[in-house]
């Protein structure tokens, strides 16, 4: 459907009836500018909390705040008007317990008008999920590489390769659909997994680097535009190389500072010509 046609926002029932259809495009998204270029052409935009090592230079995602999180979701739905606004909760937010996690996830439902939140975790995650969606608060999931599990899990790997691990990623995320989730990111794991996970489970399955068996893909929009610069995981493409335009651009605005030839006289102000009074 084209954007013309998009009288709404795409809700997440309208997301959990793409299961099995044309794919959902799905980007990340963190200010208003962006927002509203990717907005006609994306299912979904998540305000993901890989904001802050994008945008804020953060080794990880673990020091990303619920005031992050609110401030750039905002910022994004101000940007956007067709696509469904899922946002991240950030670590150390929800994982206690289900109340933390209602007592967070409502704050920024309400204060950012998003449509929905974004946790990680399965089967251990099972029972805050369904809490949330029994009390209004849609929940898309996000299973097998989980970046704030950075730590417990040797860094940032795929994982799946041993038959356990692709196991226990299958476990998690009939777990995390079980309990109510509309739709379930997988990262970072075999196309087999993908594949089966897609095929079992009847939500959507958004992948990023779990291959094109899912229904859906995400990225991270400033890797696919060349501007995070810091590593490129395997499973990115580089639509664009955007930091050498700006690169470019920058040097240009040097240059012309520099030998006086910028601002000329069409960037300055004139006076305005007063009749002489005799
Ligand atoms: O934080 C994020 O941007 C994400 C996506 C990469 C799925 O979780």
């Amino acid at each position: 459907m084209s954007v013309e046609q998009r009288s709404r926002r795409i809700s997440v029932t309208d997301i959990g009836a793409r299961k099995n259809q044309a794919p959902l495009v799905c980007l990340t998204a963190y200010t208003t500018p962006i927002a509203k270029l990717l907005d006609p052409h994306c299912d979904i935009l998540l305000v993901g909390d890989s904001l802050g090592m994008v945008i804020y230079g953060m080794e990880n995602t673990l020091s990303v705040t619920v005031d992050m999180m609110i401030a750039h979701g905002a910022a994004v739905q101000r940007g956007s008007r067709s696509s469904c606004l899922v946002v991240d909760l950030p670590f150390g937010s929800y994982e206690a317990s289900p109340l933390q996690a209602f007592t967070t996830a409502s704050r920024i439902l309400s204060e950012t008008g998003c449509a929905a939140v974004k946790l990680e975790g399965g089967m251990e995650m099972a029972e805050t999920i369904a809490f949330l969606t029994q009390r209004g608060i849609p929940v898309m999931g996000h299973v097998g590489l989980m970046p704030q599990s950075v730590n417990t899990a040797g860094g940032f790997r795929a994982h799946g390769k041993k038959e356990e691990e692709a196991l226990k990623i299958i476990k998690d995320a009939e777990a995390v659909a079980d309990a109510g989730a509309f739709a379930c990111v997988i990262e970072g794991t075999m196309e087999s997994v993908a594949r089966t996970l897609t095929e079992k489970l009847s939500i959507p399955t958004i992948g990023i680097g779990a291959s094109a068996t899912c229904d859906g893909q995400i990225l991270v929009t400033d890797d696919l535009l060349g501007l995070f610069s810091d590593f490129t995981p395997k499973f990115v493409k580089k639509y664009c190389e955007l930091a050498p335009v700006i690169e470019e651009a920058v040097a240009g605005y040097a240059r012309d500072v520099k030998d006086r030839s910028f601002p000329q006289a069409e960037h300055c102000f004139g006076m305005i010509k007063e009749r002489a009074v005799s």
